[in-house]
């Protein structure tokens, strides 16, 4: 029998939470400061890898946007992609749908061009030569207001055919999803995909705003729908998928320990979690580790490996034939497992 380890990293899987700004490690952002003349706060890795200890979303963030003031070209964003999908592709990773934060950018005087562009341009190559797909998400920051997502959406509007969806993050407590309802009602009319951060730390009352004022296709986190019975009901019902974030959700003290993490139990549920890395240059893991960990701490089986997989491609944003394409691979996987 093959470790956990050998087990996760074969297993054919997609990310579908991972904030691409939130892949910059250290050492780039050091390399990055230099290549643009940008002076750091802090002297070394070590002295940065140590700031990042944190107590809750907030005190990450700030962080998180100082560091993302080192990318300044598109060669910086393609860079920054390319390093995360070599990471990845190690981890046995197929498809990822990453998040950018245009506003970040935007509001350090980038034209919008520049991320997108360097993105997709990093995209395109993680295709060609390491065969992983992506999809991009363009996430509004819901600590500014409603006009700034609109006027970022209006920025969006000619690359609209390259972005899959929208998505709402940064500080969720005292920033409903009911705050953006109009640019959601605009995506949407767009054509667009909605997925938006609920019940990360926020109430069981953000997870309901996003399904019914918001009508998003996925919850991401969700962790605290479990605290309302009939919510959870709901979501298993309609098989929304969560994008679920375990070593994200330790580091942020959303859980104390990892053997106290629900995915266990959203599984039992009938929940279609998912595991995801969200921030991995900031939490301490990439995919793999993700998997490794939870999967070592609350014993989960094979079988739960094997349904966690499935979760991710069905999910996804892919068509229905992408998605059998890749199910058929973990099915074919898990039987060779077996035998
Ligand atoms: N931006 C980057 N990571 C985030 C998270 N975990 N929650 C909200 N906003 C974020
Ligand atoms: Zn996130």
């Amino acid at each position: 029998m093959t470790t956990d380890a050998e087990f996760i990293r074969a297993l054919p899987k997609a990310e579908l939470h991972l904030h691409i700004e939130g892949s910059l490690e250290p050492e780039q952002m050091f390399e990055l400061g230099r290549r643009n003349r940008i002076a750091l706060p802090f002297k070394s890795v070590e002295e940065v890898r140590a700031a990042y200890a944190f107590s809750n979303l907030q005190d990450f963030l700030d962080i998180y946007y100082q560091g993302a003031g080192v990318l300044m070209t598109e060669q910086d964003f393609h860079d920054l992609a390319m390093a995360y999908f070599r990471r990845v592709a190690a981890d046995g990773c197929r498809h990822v749908e990453l998040f950018f934060d245009p506003q970040t950018h935007t509001d350090r005087g980038l034209p919008f061009s520049v991320a997108i562009e360097g993105l997709l341009s990093g995209m395109a190559e993680a295709k060609a030569s390491l065969g992983i797909t992506s999809k991009l998400i363009l996430c509004f920051l819901r600590h500014l207001d409603e006009d700034a997502a609109f006027a970022t959406l209006k920025a969006a509007d000619p690359w609209l055919d390259r972005i899959v969806g929208v998505g709402l993050d940064s500080s969720e407590v005292g920033h409903p999803p009911s705050k953006f309802a109009g640019v959601y009602r605009a995506a949407r009319e767009r054509g667009l995909k909605l997925v938006a951060h609920a019940g990360e730390e926020g109430p069981p009352a953000y997870v309901y705003e996003a399904l019914d004022i918001l009508g998003v296709d996925r919850i991401d986190h969700g962790n605290r729908a479990l605290e309302d019975p009939a919510l959870v009901a709901r979501l298993a019902k309609s098989g929304m998928t969560l994008t679920v974030c375990p070593l994200s959700n330790l580091k942020l003290c959303v859980v104390d320990d990892l053997k106290a993490h629900p995915m266990k139990r959203m599984l039992e549920l009938g929940l279609h979690a998912t595991v995801n890395s969200d921030d991995p240059a900031y939490f301490g893991g990439y995919l793999a580790e993700n998997w490794l960990q939870t999967a070592q701490a609350l014993n989960l089986s094979r079988a739960d490996l094997i349904t966690l997989a499935k979760n991710s491609f069905t999910g996804s944003f892919l068509t229905p034939a992408e998605i059998a394409a890749h199910l058929t691979e973990v099915e074919a996987y898990a039987a060779g497992e077996v035998s």
